[in-house]
């Protein structure tokens, strides 16, 4: 990564720890075998590799083992989720039924839902308020007799706020419907144990917590019913067909374990920057508006705009010293949705940045951020 450029984007990816590389070598080459082939002694040790992976990522979660689907990220796990689940309560009724979700969800939700629309589901696209969160209200009057699946996203990728799950949860296990949340950028910030908050299907990715890309997983309740995304040898109790990516779930297992570990004083650590560079930048740069609510929300992130300022140059200045987004990694080019839908305008959307902190930021890195997107900021609104 190029040194010149302060980094505060750690919410598209961050890097693979290399505690997480030097734990997943040995299954590149030398124990390479077939977790599902244990007939030798290389796919015997690449299977009790996969099973401890699961356990101990099942144990932080607090759940049974078995409830963990390897998959090769949030995208695929909400998409086996949201439309496994939807085809198999069509099956069971005979007709598609009505879904619940929020319009600021990651495209990773909406795309499959809007796709089940098109087949001929009901889809609710509840619009949060200005603080970027829904309330459980919403979420009651949108109910309809053949609602059948809710899904709400724990954190947002963009402006980090962290809607109610506890009580979305507690609503749809009183209605008897099944819940879901994409928690790809909670994990490793949030506690999240899915009895507890009462989360039937639940999304992850381990490329968001110093992990490799490539991998994830769905956790599901046992008796939740799921439609199988793909057909084949039958791996992952048949949900998830295809030879297991051992390498990449042993990595997912160790970024978990170190994320475990630093959890509470690593996002001690990061609130208390985030509040120091938006105490910083609040101080120096005039009607500076933050986007979402400040206290529902992931330590590591802030979201701002800066009205009146022309984004594009905005964006073209700061990116010649520091790495942070417009919007989400995957919203090509265009003003954020997230942020219109929170009622802002195109034009103050487009003069807004996500900045996220990562694991190894400090203390000098927040002051020159300061110092230069105040530069910059000041600088465009001569
Ligand atoms: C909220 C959310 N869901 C899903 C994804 C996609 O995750 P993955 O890259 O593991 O497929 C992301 C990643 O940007 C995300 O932020």
């Amino acid at each position: 990564m190029d040194k010149n450029h302060l980094i505060f984007d750690f919410q598209s990816t961050t890097p693979c720890s290399a505690r997480v590389v030097e734990e997943m070598a040995p299954y590149w080459n030398e124990f390479w075998g077939n977790p599902s082939n244990t007939n030798n002694r290389s796919g015997l040790f690449a299977s009790a590799a996969v099973e401890v992976s699961r356990e101990k990522i099942a144990s932080w979660l607090n759940i049974n083992p078995k409830r963990l689907i390897f998959t090769s990220g949030a995208t695929e796990a909400n998409n086996l989720g949201l439309v496994g689940h939807a085809k198999a309560k069509a099956k069971l009724y005979g007709k598609p039924g009505h879904i619940i979700t929020i319009t600021t969800e990651h495209h990773a939700v909406l795309d499959p839902l809007r796709q089940l629309k098109n087949a001929g589901f009901r889809l609710t696209e509840l619009q949060p308020n200005k603080d970027g969160l829904i309330n459980i209200d919403q979420v009651s009057e949108a109910f309809e007799k053949d609602t059948f699946l809710v899904s709400v996203m724990a954190a947002n990728n963009e402006i980090g706020v962290l809607q109610p799950i506890s009580e979305i949860g507690s609503f749809c296990r009183r209605k008897g419907i099944v819940f879901h949340t994409d928690a790809a950028q909670a994990l490793g910030y949030l506690d999240l144990d899915p009895d507890r908050l009462q989360i039937d299907m639940m999304s992850l990715s381990a490329h968001k917590i110093y992990g490799p890309k490539g991998i994830g997983a769905l956790v599901i309740r046992e008796g939740v019913p799921l439609e199988p995304s793909q057909y084949g040898g039958g791996q992952e109790r048949g949900i998830r067909s295809g030879t297991l990516a051992v390498p990449l779930i042993v990595g997912f297992a160790k970024a978990v374990e170190i994320t475990r570990n630093d959890q509470q004083e690593r996002n001690k650590r990061l609130l208390f920057f985030r509040n120091l560079l938006l105490k910083g930048l609040k101080k120096n740069i005039s009607g500076l508006v933050v986007n979402g609510s400040i206290d529902q929300r992931l330590p590591h992130n802030l979201n701002i705009s800066f009205p009146g300022v022309n984004g594009s140059r905005l964006h073209s200045q700061l990116r010649r010293f520091i790495f942070c987004t417009s919007g989400s990694a995957c919203s090509n080019g265009e003003p954020s949705y997230v942020l219109q839908e929170i009622g802002l305008c195109k034009r103050d959307a487009e003069a807004s940045i996500r900045m996220s902190i990562g694991r190894n930021t400090t203390e000098q890195d927040i002051n020159k951020a300061v110092g230069i997107i105040t530069n910059i900021v000041n600088n465009l609104r001569k």
